[in-house]
């Protein structure tokens, strides 16, 4: 089944089923962006709009994007604010939205659907402005080297999505080709303990200016 009709099915359960990949992010967004500043923010894959709904108690408007129209109703129905757009959208297009438009991107466990790392990176580099932050948050490539990839329930069994694993060092020299720095990384844990493999990792670079 493709990425999008798979989400499509998923939307009805996503927020409601347990899934501790979900629960982490939604931690590790919290706790990273409550320590940077941000007014206008571009949300790539933004789902039920489990994120967005606390991004835009600090946030000026947001933009959030997702190919998945049923995520996205979830999304509508849940975030009612003039100053957040939900729009349709595949972010292996060229995105739809003015360049230096905002000083946040933001990614929660979607880039592990998309092939194409540099794409995401060039669009982000020219949406955001100089200084402008890029946050992302996904399944820590060492659960997928042990077979973890994004899954639910269905009535006829375990429904896999396709993902693409993406090692550290690509975001990171990815990252860098686009004149992007990195500002922290973090790796994150499901319990106290930190002798396990991690569940999610989380990167904030930041836009340097071009002279
Ligand atoms: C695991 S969900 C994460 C949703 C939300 N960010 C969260 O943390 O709860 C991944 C989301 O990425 C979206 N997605 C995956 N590939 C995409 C693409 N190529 N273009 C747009 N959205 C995409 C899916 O539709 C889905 O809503």
């Amino acid at each position: 089944m493709s990425i999008d009709k798979a989400y499509n099915v998923w939307a009805k359960q996503y927020d409601t089923n347990k899934n501790r990949t979900r629960d982490l992010d939604q931690k590790s967004t919290i706790e990273t962006l409550s320590r940077f500043p941000f007014s206008n923010v571009l949300e790539l894959g933004c789902g039920t709009g489990k994120n967005t709904a606390w991004l835009i108690k600090k946030a000026d408007s947001i933009v959030g994007f997702d190919f998945s129209e049923e995520m996205l109703k979830v999304a509508k129905s849940k975030v009612q604010s003039d100053h957040v757009r939900f729009q349709q959208a595949d972010l292996n297009n060229d995105w739809e939205i003015d360049n230096n438009a905002v000083d946040l991107i933001t990614s929660s466990l979607t880039l592990e659907h998309i092939k194409n790392l540099d794409h995401i990176f060039h669009q982000a580099s020219k949406k955001l402005i100089d200084n402008g932050y890029f946050f992302i948050s996904e399944l820590h490539p060492f659960k997928q080297y042990v077979g973890t990839k994004a899954r639910y329930e269905t009535e006829e069994g375990i429904q896999e999505l396709e993902v693409y694993i993406h090692h550290i060092s690509e975001f990171i020299t990815n990252a860098e080709s686009y004149g992007f720095k990195m500002v922290e990384l973090k790796e994150w844990f499901d319990g106290e303990t930190e002798n396990e493999i991690p569940r999610l990792v989380s990167f904030v670079f930041i836009k340097t200016p071009t002279s």
